[in-house]
């Protein structure tokens, strides 16, 4: 299956009209990828990148080096997303532990589910240059697989133009920009400090778009008053795609005998970023406002790619009828290993049969239309009401007969 991937040589077009010529071609079906006769097709195509399902890993350690990359094409992700690499990797500096959980049992017994999960991880490590080598690596094998560089630089244009540049020669087939990584590098003012200041992001998404030739994706943090403000920021400065949520800032917990708060090095901590299950509500509403906002106001292609404590089929089916054309799991991964992308597309395909539905354009979207405002839902419920009380009362006139509702109206004026 070729891979649909638009690297139109840079040109002084806008960035929509160098890299979006009808860029979501729903109707596009990956025939190769389809399921079975009679089967739900899950395959989509987005922004010209054809994917098999709607499953992406999402930059995190899912991501983090070929092995594990090969490890997610092999399994059957629809796409990977590498872990978020800068021009020098020398300046980021781990620490450890790095991870803490929260288990749904009364005093984190280490029986419960875990529900929650922080990391205080920056972005990859690893030399550029090898991280490249491995994007080159997988492309050369699996030519028709969508791999996203996820990149990220400090406030530099001469840095932004030479990361995407080296980025692109790689071979990758789009680009998503991590605006939204909430602890460390925002005090190198990259990362959450660009996504929350909607200035910065439109000048730096103006420097990334002049020079990407692959389409852009921005990934947007939580951690702000109204996200719809940043992603509408991003899509009028050209990118051609939001991704939604990165991680939410937390702190996981003190530890009632040291009086520590966790994960604790040395001692002391830091903020960190709260993921997997528990975050998956307050994701479904990040991502409802953006995509009511680009239903709105926007209508080239642009597309949405849900995140946020994805485990089942079924969470991924509440993303997508909000409007999201792929779903990002990094957590799920870490927890249940590559082969959950297996569960993930059976559940996905349990649900479309269902309700008859037999490609992903099929719903998505379809429960966007139902969020309305609170005065708007009292206005309904009263309205509602008196139409009850209505048909409790009986018929006010012979002439109020209807054919739908004849036996309910006949039921009405029932004694007992
Ligand atoms: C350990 C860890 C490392 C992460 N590293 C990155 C990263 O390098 N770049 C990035 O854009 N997001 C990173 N993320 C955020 C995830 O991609 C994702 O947006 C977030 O965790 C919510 O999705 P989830 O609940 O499926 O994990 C990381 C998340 C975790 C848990």
């Amino acid at each position: 299956m070729e891979s649909l991937t638009l690297r139109a040589s840079p040109s002084p077009a806008s960035p929509l009209q160098r890299r979006l010529p009808g860029r979501r071609a729903t109707s596009v079906r990956a025939t190769a990828s389809a399921g079975a006769a009679g089967e739900p097709d899950l395959s989509v195509c987005v922004n010209g990148l054809k994917m098999p399902n709607p499953f992406v890993i999402g930059s995190g350690p899912p991501g983090t080096n070929y092995t594990v990359m090969k490890r997610a094409f092999d399994e059957g992700w629809g796409g990977v997303i590498a872990k978020t690499v800068s021009l020098d990797a020398e300046k980021v500096i781990n620490v450890t532990p790095r991870y803490a959980k929260l288990r749904a049992e009364p005093n984190g017994s280490a029986m419960g589910k875990i529900i929650g999960w922080q990391n205080i991880e920056l972005i990859s490590d690893r030399p550029l240059e090898t991280m490249l080598n491995e994007f080159k690596q997988l492309k050369k094998e699996y030519p028709d697989r969508i791999l996203i560089g996820s990149i990220m630089e400090e406030y530099n244009k001469a840095a932004w133009h030479e990361l995407i540049e080296r980025v692109e020669e790689s071979g990758v087939d789009a680009l998503e920009i991590n605006f939204s990584c909430p602890h460390g590098m925002p005090e190198r003012k990259m990362g959450a400090a660009v996504g929350q200041d909607c200035g910065l992001l439109e000048e730096v998404c103006g420097w990334i778009n002049e020079k990407a030739t692959v389409p852009v994706w921005a990934k947007m943090t939580p951690n702000i008053t109204d996200i719809t403000q940043p992603a509408r920021v991003a899509l009028k400065s050209g990118c051609e795609g939001v991704s939604a949520i990165n991680t939410i800032m937390s702190v996981m917990g003190i530890n009632l005998k040291t009086l520590r708060p966790e994960p604790c090095v040395e001692g002391y901590s830091t903020p960190g970023g709260y993921s997997a299950r528990a975050v998956h509500p307050i994701a479904l509403a990040k991502v409802m406002q953006i995509a009511r906002m680009m239903k709105e106001e926007f209508d080239n292609g642009q597309s949405l790619s849900a995140i946020g404590g994805v485990e089942t089929g079924n969470d991924a089916a509440e993303f997508i009828l909000l409007g999201a054309d792929t779903v990002q799991v990094c957590t799920g991964v870490m927890m249940h290993g590559y082969p959950l992308v297996k569960k993930l597309c059976t559940e996905l395909q349990d649900f479309m049969r269902e309700h008859n539905f037999s490609s992903i354009e099929d719903f998505r979207g379809a429960s966007l239309p139902y969020f309305t405002t609170h005065t708007d839902l009292v206005q309904r419920q009263k309205e509602a009401i008196k139409q009850r009380k209505a048909i409790r009362k009986g018929l006010q006139s012979d002439k109020d007969w209807t054919g739908d509702g004849f036996v309910k109206e006949t039921e009405s004026m029932v004694s007992n």
